[in-house]
């Protein structure tokens, strides 16, 4: 039986029906219409399905949609602008923090929640923040740069 839900995606309120069983990541990605997350693994171990659930970095393929029920939820496409890149996203481009850019949404939710909470990182912490994010493109030295530089302009 389908369950009544309401999540609010990158500001925005969706009433949705949906399968009790049905990853937040796939809800999101199928019936709210936002693709930027990516399925990887599907088992909480590679973090590209990373999006905020109430601030927390969260595994969107290893959470119920049903869980996320009256939350506010941050995906890669709530942290621009409008058309204007936000600066962590500025950063990973001029930084060479995206190659085939598959990590790049978890990357950034992830980079996003550190900031929030450690506006000055160190180079160790950045590190920690990402570990649950792989990169199979070995990316790692421009993602840690990127995040550190946006850290230095006082920005996310
Ligand atoms: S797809 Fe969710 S952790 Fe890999
Ligand atoms: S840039 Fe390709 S997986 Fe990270």
């Amino acid at each position: 039986m389908p369950v009544d839900i309401t999540l609010t995606v990158n500001g925005v309120a969706y009433p949705l029906s949906v399968d009790p069983h049905a990853s937040l990541l796939r809800t999101v990605r199928d019936d709210v219409g936002l693709t930027g997350a990516k399925e990887g693994c599907d088992d909480s171990e590679c973090g590209a399905c990373m999006m905020l659930v109430d601030g927390r970095p969260t595994n969107a393929c290893s959470y119920l949609a049903v869980q996320a029920d009256g939350s506010s939820v941050t995906t890669v496409e709530g942290l621009a602008d409008g058309d204007r890149l936000a600066p962590l996203q500025e950063a990973f481009l001029v930084q060479g923090g995206v190659q085939c850019g598959f990590c790049t949404p978890g990357m950034l939710v992830s980079a996003t929640a550190l900031l929030a909470r450690n506006p000055a990182p160190t180079e160790d912490e950045i590190r920690t923040a990402v570990s649950g994010n792989l990169c199979r493109c070995t990316g790692y030295d421009g993602i840690v740069r990127a995040i550190a530089d946006a850290a230095a302009r006082g920005s996310s």
